[in-house]
């Protein structure tokens, strides 16, 4: 067994790659440069719907020498994608947007026309001298007025289940329940704003292989896309995504930035640089805005005997986008009378995009809402209401959990919050002109495995390098990675130089969904035991070794030595091994991914337990959250500190969420009014207070072969309904639109 101190994995570590994002070494995807090479902007439509008529660029033409080429749908090379229907992994059902294709615009800001010349400046001014005619068509953006035409999708998108089937007697459970309530709630959009913007640099090298520096959450669905939309094959396309400042879900699929570079850098044959600007982040991904319908029986005691929730939400024209959005209210609680319902809405407007949590966050802000108003109904306390309600299984699959600490995240993060001092009654804390409320809500996200595979390589002066093409969205995958080398082969972490976010390292999925930590986590774990059988099948072509008859369960490997777990004197030196084998260095491969057979009988989820106190001052109607304690339930943590970090992005996304932000559109012209980050408002230093992280105890042996569950989104889970919940206990006031602004609380 490993001395405390020698363990890397559940050492709070900081990022490997800290010094280099601290002193700016860390290149981002616009950061790459080369002399002599050209940069893009685009030209965005200033419609939502409609046609182009004309776009005249004559005077830009006439103003700027340093013009490259201008790119409309009249004159754009041909790529072979515009007329194919490949897709690339994230997309949904439907046809994906294909920049340029024609003379249609399908939503605001959809870009037009695409500048190339040789600065960015020259680029960027050109292209607002560019004069567009359009025929305008009246667009449809407003999701209320679209509810009837809401539809199931047709195709079930790849890793999105569909609502299960409706169990019991739904309906005649609710009308024949001892307590009721019942509400619709709204959500609007909200734009994905990472820090980093969408950007590209296409490298044009000899022979016209690419090297593109993308901002993307993974790097060989890029490459994929490139080379099926521009007919290219695999050696010539090189895609890194070594950093990345962030992405939320935004960056899982390709972005209409990586299509005009490597289109302008193949025609021109030269290096360009796309970096889109802030304000035209807001016509790329977002979260939809989605209306549900959430109702609730119970008995005497509380328990819940109907569980009905329903939700529209908003996508494209042009794609189905779809999200897990009420599966969730199935399986929180333990409930016989199950219906669920999940439609879509077309609008004239992008297609939504996945951010965090995407589905969960959305439809637990409608459940966990719902079960407060129900603790109010019952008389209980609506931590006690959950309680009650706890469920051992998912009952919407009927199967087994790989675990479920949620109870312990219920007791010790009302411990750390001080629940039991809470005052029942809504409006009765206070002090002075401000109201105080204590509100609180159960998370819960999906615990995934995805393929993925990794290599390491071992030298015999003990340096270690760990491969794959996984990504770091900002997550700490670098670390997470060497910690996990680290403590198989028994260096310190800082030895293990990690290589990630290359499109020809072994092969790995997006990053998304949680599932880096499990699934690369895994495969490296997965090489490193491979590396230990190498060296043990050296051992033992020698008849005499101490280690003749072990497993490789049986040997660890210790200060450099392969040695018995049991009796650490017995043992070899690596070094020594190596030399005999003629060896300098060992490389083994390693994969996980889901095990199917195990998924027949088995779901897993990270859960979380959100408590919340808001201070309201009742004459300005303003609401700021002063505590927040997060109890997190996801496995192994292999580092305290990169994963608090996590938690502690998730509960500001969702106060966000629950407070500030929201894409607003007018819906006259279609158009987005506030797509900039003044009027866009991300909670600011100032509106975050106190946020305690919590990670309770959780051994699951089955969630991934490293016991980890993954911790991106189970942060953002449940914050906006536990927002919403202390406002309630302040005011008295139910709020069930988001954002809750000043408004709406007056
Ligand atoms: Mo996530 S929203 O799967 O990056």
């Amino acid at each position: 067994m490993l001395t405390n101190e020698r363990r890397q994995v559940g050492r709070a570590m900081p990022r490997i790659d800290a010094p280099l994002k601290v002193t700016g070494r860390a290149a981002y995807a616009a950061e790459h440069s080369e002399p002599d090479m050209l940069h893009g902007a685009a030209v965005s439509a200033t419609i939502a719907r409609g046609r182009i008529l004309e776009i005249d660029s004559r005077a830009a033409k006439a103003a700027f020498p340093g013009i490259a080429a201008i790119y409309t749908h009249e004159n754009r090379p041909n790529a072979a994608w515009l007329d194919r229907s490949w897709q690339d992994e994230t997309a949904p059902p439907g046809h994906t947007y294909r920049p340029l294709q024609n003379d249609r615009v399908l939503f605001d800001g959809q870009p037009v026309a695409f500048v190339v010349a040789d600065s960015f400046e020259n680029a960027r001014d050109a292209a607002a001298m560019i004069t567009v005619r359009y025929e305008v068509e009246t667009p449809e953006t407003d999701l209320t007025t679209k509810l009837a035409e809401r539809y199931v999708p047709p195709k079930k998108r790849s890793g999105i289940s569909p609502p299960p089937d409706p169990r019991g007697q739904p309906e005649e459970a609710f009308k024949e329940a001892h307590f009721r309530i019942s509400g619709d709630y709204l959500i609007e959009n909200e734009h994905h704003n990472p820090m980093e913007l969408f950007a590209t640099t296409v490298l044009y090298g000899a022979d016209g292989v690419l090297a593109i520096h993308d901002k993307t959450q993974g790097s060989q669905n890029v490459q994929k896309f490139v080379c099926n939309v521009f007919s290219l094959s695999q050696d010539k396309v090189n895609v890194i995504n070594a950093y990345v400042g962030g992405a939320f879900g935004s960056g899982l699929r390709p972005r209409h930035q990586l299509f005009f570079a490597v289109m302008a850098s193949l025609d021109l044959k030269r290096s360009v640089k796309f970096e889109i600007a802030r304000s035209d982040m807001f016509y790329l991904s977002y979260r939809p805005a989605m209306y549900q319908t959430v109702s609730l029986g119970a008995d005497a005691q509380g328990r819940l005997t109907a569980v009905l929730h329903d939700t529209v939400q908003v996508t494209s024209r042009y794609e189905d986008y779809q999200e897990v959005v009420v599966n969730w209210s199935g399986l929180a609680y333990r409930c016989d009378n199950v219906a669920l319902t999940y439609a879509l809405t077309k609008l004239d407007a992008a297609t939504p995009g996945d951010m965090r949590a995407p589905g969960a966050a959305s439809g637990l802000f409608a459940l966990e809402s719902a079960m407060d108003e129900l603790s109010y109904e019952v008389g209980i306390d609506p931590l006690e209401l959950r309680r009650r309600n706890f469920v051992h299984f998912d009952q919407n699959e009927n199967k087994q959990l790989t675990s479920k600490a949620l109870r312990a995240c219920y007791r010790e993060g009302a411990a750390r919050f001080g629940w039991e001092r809470r005052q029942a009654k809504p409006r009765s804390m206070h002090e002075g002109h401000e109201l105080i409320g204590w509100g609180m809500a159960t998370g819960i996200w999906e615990a995934q495995l995805q393929s993925a595979k990794a290599r390491v390589r071992m030298s015999a002066n003990g340096q270690v390098i760990v491969q794959a093409a996984a990504s770091d969205i900002g997550t700490g995958t670098y670390t997470i990675l060497a910690q996990i080398a680290a403590e198989a082969l028994d260096v310190p972490a800082e030895d293990v130089s990690v290589q990630i976010g290359q499109s020809d390292l072994p092969e790995t999925s997006v990053e998304g969904g949680s599932w880096t930590a499990a699934s690369s986590g895994s495969a490296v774990d997965a090489a490193c035991l491979a590396i230990r059988q190498r060296l043990l099948d050296m051992a033992q072509k020698d008849d005499a070794s101490p280690l003749k008859d072990a497993t490789v369960e049986e040997v660890v490997i210790r200060d450099g030595h392969l040695r018995l777990d049991t009796d650490p004197r017995a043992g070899v030196a690596i070094s020594e091994l190596m030399a005999r084998a003629g060896e300098t260095a060992i490389e083994e491969e390693g994969k996980a991914g889901p095990d199917a057979k195990q998924m027949k009988s088995f779901a897993s989820y990270t859960h979380s337990a959100v408590f919340v106190e808001v201070r309201v001052d009742e004459e300005l109607g303003l609401a700021r959250v002063t505590r927040v304690v997060s109890a997190v339930a996801a496995g192994r943590i292999l580092n305290p500190k990169t994963a608090r970090s996590q938690i502690l992005g998730g509960v500001v996304m969702g106060l966000g969420m629950a407070l500030h932000e929201e894409s607003m559109i007018d819906h006259r012209s279609g158009r987005i009014m506030n797509h900039n980050l003044a009027e866009y408002h991300v909670p600011a230093h100032a509106d975050i207070q106190d946020i305690d992280v919590h990670f309770v105890q959780e051994f699951d042996d089955k969630a991934s072969p490293i016991g980890v569950k993954g911790l991106g989104e189970i942060g953002v889970c449940g914050v906006a309904a536990a927002v919403a919940n202390a406002i309630f206990h302040a005011t008295g006031k139910r709020i069930r639109h988001l954002p809750i602004t000043i408004d709406k609380i007056l």
